[in-house]
Formats: C-alpha cells, structure tokens, sequence
C-alpha cells in the first residue's frame, strides 16, 4: 500500500479502529502504545486476518514512535477511558500530557501528516495538538460529530423502522453534554425529520444522542464506546486519502465561523487530501444558535482549563 496511517494508542478505539481501515484496505497500519507487547501481538494477529478477508494490507505493531516514520494520517487515541460517573473534563490533565507527546513524538518522523483526534475531551485535546505541534487548522480534525450523528440516525432509525442509510442527522456543538442535533436540517429520505415522528419522540432522540456516550458508559462498567468512534474515523480517514471531499460534522478550528473564535468546535466540513477543505456555515435560527453558543461556553470553559494546566 502506499498511504499509512499510525495509530497512537492500541487499546479498544485505536484496535478497532485498525480493523476497520484494514477491512476497507486503505492503507498499511502502525499501530503504538506504552504497553510492551500488545500493540505488535494485536498487529500481527489482526495481520494474520487478512488472507481471510483477501485484503493486502501491512499492519504492524510498537512501542516506538519512530515506526510511525512517513505517515499521511495520524490517529491518536492514546489516553485514559473515561470511567462511570467521571466526566470527560476529569480526564484532561492526565490526556493532555499523552497527546502531547504522541503529537510532537509523530510529527518528527512525519511532518505532514494530517492529525484525527479522538482521546477526551476531544476538543480541547485537538486545540492542545494544534498548538503543541504548531499545525495550520486544517490539519487537525477531532472527531465526535460523525459519531454524535451516527447516534441520532440509529435511534431515528428504530424508531421508525427504515434503513439508517436513509436516514441524515446533523450533530454540531461540542462533544459533550451541550451538543446540538439540529433536527432542522435532519431528514428521513428527503422528509424532514420533525414531519416524521410526533414532537415527544423526536425530543427523547435528541435527549438520548447527547448522553449517548453516557449511556455506553454505564452499560460496559468500565471503558467507554468504541465500535462507533472507531468506524467513523474509518469514514474520516477513508475521505482523507481518497479526496472525496465528504461533508460531514467534525472537531475544527473555528476562526470567526458561526461567531466563534480560537477553539474546536463541531461543525460540518469537507473532508478532502488536505484535511478540512472547507467549513460549512448553515443558516440557523435564533434557538439553534443560542444552542450552539451554550455549547461553545462548555467548550471554551475546557480549553481555558487546559491553558492553565499546560503550557502551550
Ligand atoms: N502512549 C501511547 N499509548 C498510550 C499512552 C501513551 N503515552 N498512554 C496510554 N496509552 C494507551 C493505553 O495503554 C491504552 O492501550 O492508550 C490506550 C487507550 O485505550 P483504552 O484504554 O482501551 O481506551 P479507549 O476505549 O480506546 O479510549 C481511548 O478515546 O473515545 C476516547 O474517551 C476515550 O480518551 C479515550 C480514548
């Protein structure tokens, strides 16, 4: 293959997310972790299936950054899971030095790789690699919106009984409790969504995307999602190296889009070679705005904290 993606961090997201980009054979996989042995043993047993599934990829596990050398993407999930009743703020101190040096370790042997984020609180961890590693806005994607919205269509979808493919929800905002399902400019095959389903079932879908993370939580007891975050990096990388020029929502860097400024924030975007092509403004109304500003303050309060907490 000619394209690499390194993956930082080979526990639950990071593994699964090898799978995924290995299953689509889009590139030769490194995948790096602290722990001695179990990113070479998940590689070479994830490696060992691919006669099966008839796809030529190389996968290959370290606990060395230098494996990484000549990456297009880099993923980095490396950090601590967030655990039942533990906010995705409490994890920032200790995530923030990991990505930190997962961030500047990578980039010496590959510095121009595009960055995908997904390590809690994902927003804030895209503005720390952004600024650690000095990268333009383009270069750094956090991702959560693909997810979020992934979320709203499944719930849409046993609701109504169709096929997720039919089915197109936007989340932006941060991710976090403040997320924002724009249920206006969501729609079942071209039918808007609130035209779908009475008000209550539409407002409890939205209620259960924004703690759908929470929900996986307290089901599991311990660890946090990972089939979901994982495929959708798969989507990202997959519009990444192929240029396809994908819409979709993801962590960026706002420069005065939707009046925000200086932190990541969900919104759509075009996902082409050069990482975010374009962000794009949708025409909201004054709730969903309102919304959103709600969702930047949680975003903004983070970022504020990692500021104090580290020196970049
Ligand atoms: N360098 C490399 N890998 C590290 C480092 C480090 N400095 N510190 C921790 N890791 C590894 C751990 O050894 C572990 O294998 O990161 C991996 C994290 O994997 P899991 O604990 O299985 O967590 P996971 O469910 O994959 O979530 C990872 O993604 O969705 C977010 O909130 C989630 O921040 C968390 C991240």
């Amino acid at each position: 293959m000619t394209a690499k993606v390194s993956i930082i961090g080979a526990g639950m997201t990071g593994s699964t997310t090898a799978h995924w980009l290995a299953e689509r054979e889009l590139a030769d996989i490194v995948l790096v972790d602290i722990v001695e042995g179990m990113p070479q043993g998940k590689a070479l047993d994830l490696m060992e299936a691919m006669p099966v599934v008839g796809k030529d990829v190389t996968i290959t596990g370290s606990n060395d950054f230098k494996a990484t050398e000549g990456s297009d993407i880099i993923v980095i999930t490396a950090g601590l899971p967030r655990k039942p009743g533990m906010s995705r703020d409490d994890l920032l101190k200790t995530n923030a030095e990991i990505v930190g040096k997962a961030t500047t370790e990578t980039l010496k042997y590959s510095p121009n790789a595009i960055y995908i984020i997904l390590t809690n609180p994902l927003d804030t961890m895209a503005f720390l690699a952004m600024k650690i590693g000095k990268l333009p806005p383009n270069r750094v994607i956090g991702q959560a919106g693909i997810l979020d919205s992934a979320r709203m269509r499944t719930f849409v979808g046993m609701e109504l009984g169709v096929s997720v493919e039919n089915i197109n929800c936007f989340v932006l905002g941060g991710h976090g409790d403040t997320m924002v399902p724009l249920t206006r400019h969501s729609n079942v095959a071209g039918v808007p969504l609130k035209d779908t389903m009475p008000a209550e079932k539409l407002n409890a879908i939205v209620e259960r995307t924004r703690n759908g993370g929470g929900e996986i939580v307290s089901l599991l007891k311990s660890g946090s999602a990972y089939y979901a975050p994982s495929a959708a990096v798969a989507q990202m990388v997959e519009a990444i190296l192929k240029d396809k020029q994908l819409i979709v929502p993801a962590a960026v860097f706002m420069q005065g889009e939707y009046g925000l400024k200086d932190i990541f924030f969900g919104a759509p975007v075009q996902l082409g070679r050069n990482g975010i092509e374009k962000i794009i403004e949708y025409d909201l109304n004054d709730e969903e705005k309102a919304a959103l500003l709600r969702s930047a303050a949680a975003v903004q309060e983070t970022t504020e904290a990692l500021v104090k907490l580290v020196a970049i």
